[in-house]
């Protein structure tokens, strides 16, 4: 069966501070979504591609436009619209999967620099465990729980781990995991929390530190820096 990536890029950007969708935003000369979606393609994981993209902009279809006219090995990329939320926005991509999939990867257009390899390295592993694979890093800092200004907790640093995208996930139990979520409840930050919400094991693999998250303009300073130095 056949593997889809969602590739969601409908948020607003707000905490980077440009004014723009955060996809629009340039970092080395292209915008953050061209990188993912170039970074989609090299790693050959897929035949499909949905590209999340917020409401009436300008910009971004051109964008794909022109990565999905790169010919031959270009896997069909469609674009729908996204909404208010994160999972909303993978609701509307997973509508937009034709029903031949059977993998689906979802994956923040906002990790620009994510390498090829860990969309090989989440795919192998969703074929292989099935259900459901997340890329995943040691923290560096302690984290702590905390109620107000105080804090209630300390979590064993060793057994936590930031996560990443793309996450990968039986396409039939995340459009089930979708359509189940009740409203209320904590924030709904990446899909994985839906999968777990119904005892569907969750998997992990390495992640890599390039999959970072451009959120802040630091990260945006970091990721320039990043591609200087590949350019060199
Ligand atoms: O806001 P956050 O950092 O969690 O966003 C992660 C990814 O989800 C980004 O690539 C962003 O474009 C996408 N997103 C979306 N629709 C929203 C909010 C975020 O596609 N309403």
């Amino acid at each position: 069966t056949g593997v889809a990536v969602i590739v969601v890029a409908a948020g607003s950007g707000q905490r980077l501070g440009h004014g723009i969708p955060k996809a629009r935003v340039l970092c080395g000369g292209l915008t953050l979504l061209e990188h993912s979606l170039r970074a989609v393609v090299a790693s050959k994981v897929a035949e499909h591609v949905v590209v999340v993209l917020p409401a009436h902009d300008d910009v971004l279809p051109d964008v794909v436009a022109r990565v999905a006219a790169d010919g031959p090995g270009t896997p069909r990329i469609l674009t729908v619209t996204g909404g208010a939320t994160r999972t909303s926005s993978v609701s509307a991509g997973l509508r937009a999967l034709p029903d031949s999939i059977g993998t689906v990867l979802v994956h923040d257009a906002a990790r620009a620099l994510t390498p090829p390899g860990v969309f090989a390295r989440v795919a192998a592993a969703v074929s292989t465990d099935a259900g459901a694979v997340i890329p995943v890093l040691p923290v560096a800092d302690t984290i702590k729980m905390i109620e107000g200004d105080l804090v209630t907790r300390t979590p064993d640093r060793a057994a936590l781990r930031a996560v990443q995208t793309p996450q990968g996930f039986d396409a039939v139990a995340l459009i089930d995991a979708h359509a189940s979520t009740a409203a209320g409840g904590p924030a709904i930050t990446d899909d994985a929390m839906l999968m777990e919400a119904l005892g569907i094991p969750v998997h992990v693999v390495d992640g890599d530190p390039l999959a970072f998250k451009v959120t802040t303009p630091l990260d945006l300073v970091i990721a320039e820096a990043v591609l200087a130095r590949a350019g060199a």
